[in-house]
Parts: C-alpha cells; sequence; structure tokens
C-alpha cells in the first residue's frame, strides 16, 4: 500500500507519567514468551543491507522475523514508505503487535545539511546549536525515524581520528553544554511530539581517545581522567533524558565497553540513575571474540546482558543465545526481563503504540530543504567558520578580479562524512555562492585533492597573473574524515601545496579557505599566505557562507573547538595539559632539559578557543568582588571588553580557571564559562561571571569531585591562550 493513498492520521499523543508507562510495559511483558522478549533486544540491519565479510554475517529473512515478533528495531532505513512497510508487518502480523522502532544516523543533517558537528562547535553557541538539531529534528520526524544516533559526545584530542569531525572538540565543559544542547533540540521533552526525534549519545565510553588516532583502537586510561574529561559529555546527555546511549567499539581498562560493567553498571545506571536503554554498536558485542574477550557467541551473549546492555545492534548473540542461557541457568530471566522493560517504556514514550505511523508523513518531501532550513543551516555555517589569519587581506574588496583556485572550489562534495540524507548536488558550491554576490570572479580547478596530477596548475597560474586577489579552496575531501578514515598525516594532500608555491611566485595577495574534517597543520601556510579561512565541510549552504564571510556580510565569530598543532608531531595536543617538573620556559625547540622537542614547538600552531574577527576587541583588567571566598559563598568576577575595530562583531570571551595545589595535580587552563557577546565599533560592555566552589572542583586523591582549599587562577580572554589573569583564594571552612 502506498503511503500517499494513505490517510494517516496525527491526532495529540498521551504524555504519560513513568509510573504510568511503567504498568502498560509490565501488563506487555507479561504477555510474552521468552522468544519475543529476546526480540525486543534485536536491531536488525535493513533487510537491503549489503555488509560483506564480517563474520557474524547472518542469512536471515528479516520480514519473517519481524513477523515472529523477534525484532525490536531496524537500522538505516530512512524511506518513510519503507518504514510503513515494515512497521505494517510488526503491528499486523506479529502476535502481540508491538512496533518496531527505527534508529538512523541523522548526525548533522538530515535533507539539509548543517556544518560537521566539530565545525558546529566552533560557534560556542549551545542555542544555535539547540535550534539546528529542531530544524534537523523536524525533517528527521517526517520520514518514519525514531531516534538519532547523535550526539556523539566522544571527546577527541587527536585529529589523526576521523571521526573527530562528529565531535564537540577537545574541552570537557563544552561538550557538556553542546551535549545538552543537541539532545534538547531533537527531544525537546516531547518525545511524543510529531516534529521531534529520540537522541542516543554515543559512544559510551571514551572512544574518542583510542590510542594513535587509529579507528576502533584501544582505551586505556586512569579512573580519574575518565572522569574528569571523558564523562562530561556523556553526563550533559543523561542531564537532558537522552533517551539511549550507544555503546564503544573500544575497550576500557580491558574490558569492551559493550560489555563494561563499570561503565554501564556501576556509572550508568547507579551513579547517573539513567533509566533509558543502551544500545550496542554495529556488531561491536560479536566483536569481542576478535578482541580475545568473549569465547564464542554464546559467551559474547552473556558478557553483554550481564553488563548491561540492552539491545544488540544488528549482531544475534542475544537472538541465538539468550534462550539457551537462561534455560541452562547461566542467565537469569529477571535480566532480559529489565532490558525489555526499558525498550518497551521507550516505545511507549515515544507514542508509538498509540500511533506506530506517527514519524511517517506522506507529505515528506514539503518539509525536507525549505527555504526557512537552507537559511537556519546557512546560519549555522556563518558561526561554525574560524578566521585564522588575516593580513588586512580581509574582507575582500567587491570590485577586485578573484582567481578562485583549488580543488574544492567549484565542489558540491561539501557535506561532510555522515551527510544523512543530505544529496551533494543541493550543495552550493563556493564559486556559486560568490557568483550569487556578483563578484568578479573566475575558476580553475589547478589540481585535484589527492594525487599527482599537476597538468591543470598553468590554467590556474594564467589565471592568478590576470586576477588581483588569489583566492585557494585547498584541503581533504569529505572522504577523508568520519568513520574509518583516520590519517597519519594532517598535510593538505596531494599536489596542492605545491600549487601554491607556484602561485605565490606572482606576489599577489593570497586567501586560503581550508575545507576539513580535522584540525590539520597548517604550519607552511600560516608562514605563506595572507589570509586563512578554517571553511571545514560546511554542509549545503556552504558557498553562500563563505561569500558572505569573504566579502563581510558577516564578520567571522567562530573559535576553535580543537587545537591547531604546529606539527603532527605534538599530537595529541591540547590546551589543558598540565605542567611538568619542567616546564618549557619559552615553548621554542631546544630548551635544554626542559619539557619539548628539539625541532618543533610545543605551542600549537593556533590553540583552543582561538578565532579571528574583522575587529578588534580590547580586554580590561579582571575585577572580583572579594580575592578571598569560603565554603558556599560565591564570588563575583568582571572584565570589560571594548569593540576597539571597525566593524561590528561577535566575540567569545572565555573564562578558564588554574589552580596553584591540590590533593591531585590539575591542568594549567580549564575551561569554566563561556559568553558570546555581539559589539558594535568602540562599544563597551562589562561581563559579569559569578562561580562557586562547583566552578572549582575536580576530582581529588579520593575520587570526589570537589574543590579543595587553595590559590586559584582566574584567566579571561578571546582564546586559552591570551588571557587576563587574577588569583583569589578560596576557603572549604
Ligand atoms: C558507528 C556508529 C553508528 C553505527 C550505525 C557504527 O559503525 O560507530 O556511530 O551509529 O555504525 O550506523
Amino acid at each position: 500500500m502506498n503511503i500517499e493513498k494513505l490517510n494517516l492520521s496525527y491526532p495529540k499523543l498521551p504524555k504519560r507519567s513513568k509510573e504510568e508507562i511503567l504498568v502498560l510495559a509490565n501488563n506487555l511483558l507479561k504477555k510474552m514468551t521468552l522468544d519475543e522478549k529476546i526480540g525486543q533486544l534485536f536491531q536488525s540491519a535493513p533487510p537491503s543491507a549489503d555488509i560483506q565479510g564480517l563474520e557474524w554475517e547472518r542469512d536471515y529473512d528479516v520480514i519473517k522475523l519481524i513477523e515472529k515478533g523477534m525484532v525490536g528495531s531496524i537500522l538505516s532505513v530512512s524511506d518513510p514508505q519503507y518504514v510503513y512497510e515494515l512497521q505494517k508487518k510488526a503491528v499486523e502480523n506479529s502476535r502481540l503487535g508491538i512496533p518496531l522502532f527505527f534508529g538512523v544516523d541523522i548526525i548533522h543533517g538530515c535533507r539539509t545539511i548543517f556544518p560537521i558537528n566539530l565545525a558546529m562547535a566552533c560557534s560556542f553557541n549551545p542555542e544555535l546549536i539547540e535550534e539546528s538539531c529542531k530544524v534537523i529534528a523536524n525533517e528527521s520526524s517526517k520520514l518514519g525515524i525514531t531516534m538519532t544516533y547523535s550526539p556523539m559526545v566522544d571527546l577527541v584530542r587527536d585529529p589523526r581520528w576521523g571521526r573527530v569531525m562528529e565531535s564537540n572538540g577537545e574541552d570537557p565543559y563544552l561538550n557538556n553544554l553542546l551535549a545538552k544542547s543537541y539532545v534538547r533540540g531533537f527531544q525537546q521533552n516531547n518525545l511524543e511530539g510529531y516534529d521531534t526525534i529520540a537522541a542516543c549519545g554515543k559512544h559510551f565510553a571514551a572512544y574518542g581517545a583510542g590510542e594513535g588516532g587509529k579507528e576502533y583502537n584501544s582505551v586505556d586510561m586512569s579512573e580519574r581522567h575518565l572522569r574528569q574529561y571523558y564523562l562530561p559529555g556523556y553526563k550533559g546527555c543523561v542531564e537532558e533524558n537522552v533517551a539511549a546511549f550507544m555503546t564503544a567499539f573500544n575497550i576500557y581498562d580491558g574490558i569492551p565497553s559493550t560489555a563494561n560493567k563499570f561503565l554501564l553498571k556501576d556509572i550508568l545506571r547507579e551513579e547517573w540513575k539513567y533509566d533509558g536503554f543502551v544500545i550496542s554498536d554495529y556488531t561491536s558485542t560479536f566483536e569481542m571474540i576478535d578482541h580475545k574477550y568473549a569465547k564464542d557467541p554464546k559467551d559474547v551473549a552473556k558478557k553483554s546482558i550481564l553488563a548491561g546492555m540492552d539491545h544488540e545492534m544488528v549482531s544475534m548473540s542475544y537472538l541465538e543465545h539468550l534462550k539457551k542461557l537462561v534455560e541452562n541457568k547461566e542467565v537469569e530471566e529477571k535480566l532480559i526481563d529489565e532490558s525489555v522493560l526499558r525498550i518497551l517504556t521507550f516505545k511507549y514514550k515515544m507514542g508509538l503504540f498509540d500511533n506506530p505511523y506517527k514519524n511517517i508523513d506522506p507529505n515528506w518531501e514539503k518539509y525536507m530543504l525549505t527555504p526557512e532550513n537552507r537559511t537556519m543551516a546557512k546560519k549555522a555555517a556563518l558561526e561554525s567558520v574560524v578566521l585564522l589569519k588575516n593580513n588586512k587581506v580581509l574582507p575582500i574588496e567587491i570590485n577586485k578580479n578573484i582567481a578562485l583556485i583549488g580543488p574544492l572550489g567549484d565542489s558540491k562534495e561539501v557535506l561532510g562524512a555522515w551527510a544523512g540524507n543530505g544529496i551533494n548536488e543541493e550543495s552550493v558550491t563556493l564559486y556559486e555562492g560568490l557568483l550569487n554576490k556578483n563578484l568578479n570572479v573566475e575558476y580553475a580547478k589547478g589540481c585535484n585533492i589527492n594525487d599527482f596530477d599537476k597538468s591543470k596548475f598553468e590554467e590556474a597560474i594564467n589565471l592568478a597573473k590576470r586576477s588581483d586577489i588569489i583566492l585557494l579552496a585547498m584541503g581533504e575531501s569529505q572522504e577523508m574524515s568520519g568513520e574509518a578514515a583516520s590519517r597519519a598525516f594532517l598535510n593538505i594532500p596531494g599536489v596542492q601545496q605545491d600549487l601554491v608555491m607556484e602561485l605565490k611566485k606572482l606576489n599577489k595577495p593570497i586567501i586560503l579557505i581550508t575545507f576539513s574534517g580535522r584540525p590539520l597543520e597548517l604550519t607552511w601556510y600560516h608562514d605563506n599566505v595572507d589570509g586563512i579561512i578554517q571553511g571545514w565541510f560546511l554542509g549545503t549552504e556552504t558557498g553562500n557562507c563563505l561569500a558572505d564571510i569573504l566579502v563581510g556580510d558577516y564578520n567571522p565569530s567562530g573559535k576553535l573547538a580543537m587545537s591547531f598543532p604546529y606539527s603532527v608531531g605534538q599530537v595529541p595536543i591540547y590546551y589543558n595539559n598540565y605542567n611538568t617538573g619542567r616546564p618549557s620556559l619559552t615553548g621554542k625547540p631546544g630548551d635544554t632539559y626542559r619539557s619539548g622537542y628539539i625541532d618543533i614547538p610545543n605551542y600549537p600552531l593556533y590553540p583552543f578557543g582561538y578565532g579571528l574577527s574583522y575587529t578588534t576587541f580590547r580586554y580590561g583588567e579582571i575585577q572580583v568582588n572579594k580575592s578571598k571566598f569560603i565554603g558556599n559563598e560565591s564570588i563575583e568576577i568582571k572584565i570589560s571588553i571594548e569593540n576597539t575595530g571597525e566593524y561590528t562583531g561577535e566575540e567569545t570571551v572565555q573564562l578558564y580557571i588554574g589552580c596553584e595545589y591540590f590533593s591531585v595535580v590539575r591542568p594549567l587552563k580549564e575551561l569554566k564559562r563561556i559568553k558570546k557577546i555581539k559589539l558594535d565599533s568602540n562599544e563597551k560592555t562589562i561581563i559579569t561571571f559569578t562561580l562557586t566552589k562547583k566552578d572549582l572542583a575536580y576530582y581529588n586523591k579520593d575520587m570526589e569531585l570537589k574543590a579543595e582549599s587553595s590559590i586559584y587562577n582566574i584567566y579571561i580572554g578571546g582564546n586559552s591562550q591570551e588571557v587576563k589573569k587574577i588569583m583569589i583564594e578560596y576557603k572549604e571552612k
């Protein structure tokens, strides 16, 4: 039956209390056979999936399995017609008619694609991200999608890892803030609504800390480190009632996250009182055999259920072995009931029992890529761009002749990895964006992204010769970041730099726009070009956004959520490092018998929090209402900021703390507040931050999150390095 011919209705669905839902779910549970219960714990790949080469693969008929009540959810189907057909089988042909849910990776856009998540984090704007997610949820909720596998809140410090593009960057405070924005935006505290989708925080836990930046790699760190840096992102999801969590592929402390009781039970359930469900990552259960942790698939099922993993993605250890484990009394049925109740509770919350077709809209197309959605995507893109260098070449004077050169200048492949239902052809290229502004621009590709062909150099050089400004659009392809796209080098690949070397001989102003899914090593470019704009992958509105920035219709305001290394040899590099006993005095190479390198400096090329504007801001001195505060008192911290340039501009004011001594070593700086402000030219404002002991707290020697009596430094500035400083004292009593 074609959904267009159906008269689907959308009555307001009830908002039930937790208690009411539990009664309903328990009543249903009582009617279920053990097979049906286990079925609820299985997420099937779509019938059409073509996944090869993984040992877990089974040949099965999904439809038959659905009709037997043996499937709880389906992965990666976002075609409303297909969702309808599968759901109808579940609701009408299975014995109890329990609806399926549909989980899809909607990471930074459904059809209208927003900037990659790392770029959006550079907006330092939680409200912007929340509003963006509302748009993303609205589009998704018309396609039958129930849940998005987002946000990815894995803290990252290693740009070699391809998935940094999905992250909120290197700072735990920002990660926590933005995690909350994502969940609020997707769920809007209204899971039973028609415009929302459920969120799933991932990958629990510490997936971003894989050794060497290598995909799926092992993670080992102290519990203190885990709690202090890696957990706050996931905790943010819990604070906003995220519907689910996904486990991670990595091991943590010797145990795969997917069966890690310490993570899944002790922290998630006991400490955080989390009552949503936990889904494994794609066959991560089965992979415990490869980890050499589980003996066989039966052992996989046992270890996973005992650790508190509720819903198995794609592989079938639960389906094939849980029943036997219960019959042999190796696993109590009670444990399975608990997991099933979490899945049923979720389905009740979503309103799927009331209207199993609730997120299917026959008129879905009219909700995709609307002018309003594009406007929001452009707004997000504008705030994501980071101006890294400007030797008085930006904004561009509009009467100049521009030579646009580089493989990404007229490329539609700018959506970035994990682009949902986005279609490359629907994006605006940089060249199109410049033409939309009626600029005098000509384009020559010059070279490809990643090969050694120099045959197009000449055409590009000739174009540059007859132009006033050289605008480079260079970087990585969108396939060079994302899952399983780790890199050992962080250079702009192929012969792109060779081309710039040739163009430099012309002695014309050169502006580089970098397209990338990660921080790249831009040191040579910093030394050799006049302006650098970090353009990431900005999504559908790429060209229009960049054109606005180039001509100054928008004054860049992005700040780096992840440090840009001076050299790949510094990686991992991040601002919140500890001091050593022999810190380098200059940060420069060759500081003998001090921490550092003999060949590169210690500092990054561009630090966390860094980003220029077309205007300049002057920070006054920090004022405090007391220099010492005690116990539960608070302290008020004020600073004046003045726009001393010619343009109206936005600035993200950042407050960091540092602690002079503590029962454990703390990093030199920890971000504690951000405030994005807008000031006209010559306008001045005073910002007040209020801190309490909570803001000074750190996991101490007894693993308690506490502020200890000490001297604390307060730093305020426009990035993590250039800051004003004041010392205060805190006393516990
Ligand atoms: C990724 C997850 C994703 C899942 C489903 C896995 O390979 O690690 O982030 O949600 O696939 O597509």
